[in-house]
């Protein structure tokens, strides 16, 4: 077993709050990378790490046949429910329960740098896609142009836990590194056939909700586990503050940088 057991825990701890308030926020990123995956009609698509199910919903309003996989039983739950006829089950990006070739694309928004193993969950996903398909992956853009990053390394990052000697555990500004992305690809064997940025810019309608919504996040949950929740809250009301408009809403503006690869022959 890899990480699935920790970050099942960490993201399904607040499953409920992450389907109502975070996965909306990055709908502009998943329409470009059902896009980028050319997911079609009839395409049979695996979205793994698929949190409550936001990609593979409007992948089957395209009519593809949809699998989906994630550490967090109670996320699978969420998609379940929403896609009653789905294949959708709890996993591990490091060892996917399927045969090898057996999807035309892959898709992993935001899930693959919280393996432990990136390398080994790249090479999972390639596995499972068929020669010629495509496996488009997501990461975080550059910290100066994703705010919500930037005040969680600051102000969340001195609550995290030490990680034990030896392990550094992948930080997400690393993939937005000019081509770093579209290395880990390469690394994995797949050709790089597109690829781009999207914006999203994160809106809470208030600070309790902006609360409730990245309380929710894996991160976050082991900043609260590490330092407390009363912690954690007050460094995001700091944050906050920074981001409040006239209206008492609260934005951050972020960026996400996708990649689409296609497996050779
Ligand atoms: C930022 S969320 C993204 C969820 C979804 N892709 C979305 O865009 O709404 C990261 C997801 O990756 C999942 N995840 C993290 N590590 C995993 C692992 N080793 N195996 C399977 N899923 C994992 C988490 O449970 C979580 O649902």
């Amino acid at each position: 077993m890899g990480s699935a057991t920790t970050q099942g825990q960490l993201w399904g701890a607040r499953a409920q709050d992450f389907a109502t308030y975070v996965e909306q926020l990055t709908l502009p990123l998943a329409s470009a990378v059902l896009d980028a995956a050319h997911v079609t009609p009839s395409t049979r698509l695996l979205d793994a790490g698929c949190g409550a199910g936001l990609l593979a919903v409007l992948a089957s309003f395209r009519g593809a046949r949809v699998t989906a996989l994630d550490a967090s039983p109670q996320l699978v739950a969420i998609a379940q429910e929403r896609l009653p006829k789905a294949d959708i089950r709890e996993g591990d990006l490091e060892a996917l329960p399927f045969a090898d070739a057996g999807f035309d694309a892959v898709t992993a928004v935001n899930s693959i740098f919280y393996a432990a193993d990136m390398s080994a969950a790249m090479r999972e996903l390639v596995r499972v896609v068929r020669s010629g398909g495509r496996v488009v992956v997501t990461a975080w853009g550059p910290p100066e142009r994703c705010e919500l990053l930037t005040a969680l390394v600051s102000r969340i990052g001195p609550l995290m836990p030490t990680p034990p000697p030896g392990v550094s555990p992948p930080h997400p500004a690393t993939l937005a590194e000019p081509g770093a992305l579209a290395e880990v690809l390469q690394q994995a064997g797949l050709r790089i056939v597109d690829e781009g940025e999207v914006a999203c810019p994160f809106v809470f309608p208030s600070t309790e909700l902006s609360w409730r919504a990245n309380a929710s996040a894996g991160p976050n949950q082991m900043a609260i586990a590490h330092s407390g929740e009363a912690a954690v809250r007050a460094a995001f009301m700091e944050a906050d503050r920074e981001h409040t408009r006239p209206d008492g809403s609260v934005r951050y503006e972020n960026v996400f940088l996708w990649v689409a690869g296609e497996k050779q022959s």
